[in-house]
């Protein structure tokens, strides 16, 4: 359990393979960033994408106009990120899994940070040291949209509670083959609850399913920095 940290990053040093926009990201701009506040990338805001893996979101934003920059643990996957995007190549960093809520990425000061997928593979404990460096990272006024794995989430039906809000998933199937720690959030209250550092505006939520394997259930939260 100490250790869940490296079991994770052993699994995300390979590759994993996401070279389009989602349509959660696109949408979220459309609907959000663009409808609510008229934030559309012309004014180069900064944008920092924690987990950002190969840069899918990021090489969309880019697209728009935004100042992109992107961490992740997964070196493969930066290097993917920085040869599809070479204009910003220094714009990428490889981080510890240990989240420092001291770390300060590329000089802070971030109008968008945005997290998909990403802050569910830590603890409880350090859930709050991520979403501090997160915080400290951020400008006044500036806006936080991140998921996390739903309790619905069928990940969790092989899983076993090992504590501190972590679940040991471990499980082959025919497609997949799972030894991971995750974290679950029961519902939008708890989610509200884990990013209270912000001023919440929306909590949604997506999921799907395919091959009649099960939900993916994830919660999302759109807030602000006050
Ligand atoms: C499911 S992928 C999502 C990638 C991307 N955000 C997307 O939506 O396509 C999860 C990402 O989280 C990264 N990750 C896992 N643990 C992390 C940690 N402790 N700190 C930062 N990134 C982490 C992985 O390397 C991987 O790129």
């Amino acid at each position: 359990m100490n250790d869940y940290l490296q079991t994770n990053a052993r699994y995300w040093s390979g590759t994993y393979n996401a070279p389009n926009v989602e349509s959660f990201i696109f949408r979220f701009y459309g609907r959000i960033l663009k409808f609510d506040y008229g934030i559309d990338g012309s004014g180069h805001e900064r944008l920092l994408d924690f987990g950002c893996g190969q840069g899918a979101a990021l090489a969309f934003f880019d697209n728009l106009g935004f100042d992109c920059f992107g961490v992740d643990i997964a070196a493969n996957d930066i290097a993917v990120a920085r040869s599809r995007m070479p204009h910003i190549a220094s714009h990428f960093a490889v981080i510890d899994p240990k989240p420092n809520p001291e770390q300060i990425f590329f000089g802070g000061n971030f109008d968008i940070v945005i997290s998909i997928q990403t802050l569910d593979f830590l603890s409880n404990t350090d859930f709050d040291l991520a979403i501090k460096c997160l915080y400290n990272n951020m400008k006044v006024g500036s806006k936080i949209y991140a998921s996390m794995n739903g309790w619905a989430h069928y990940y969790r039906n092989q899983a076993t509670y090992v504590g501190d809000g972590l679940w040991h998933v471990q499980f082959k199937t025919d497609r997949l083959d799972y030894d991971l720690y995750l974290n679950f959030v029961r519902d939008k209250e708890e989610m509200a609850k884990k990013f209270s550092l912000f001023r919440p505006v929306y909590l949604d939520y997506y999921d799907y399913s395919f091959r009649e394997e099960g939900s993916e259930l994830r919660y999302t939260f759109f807030g602000v920095k006050e």
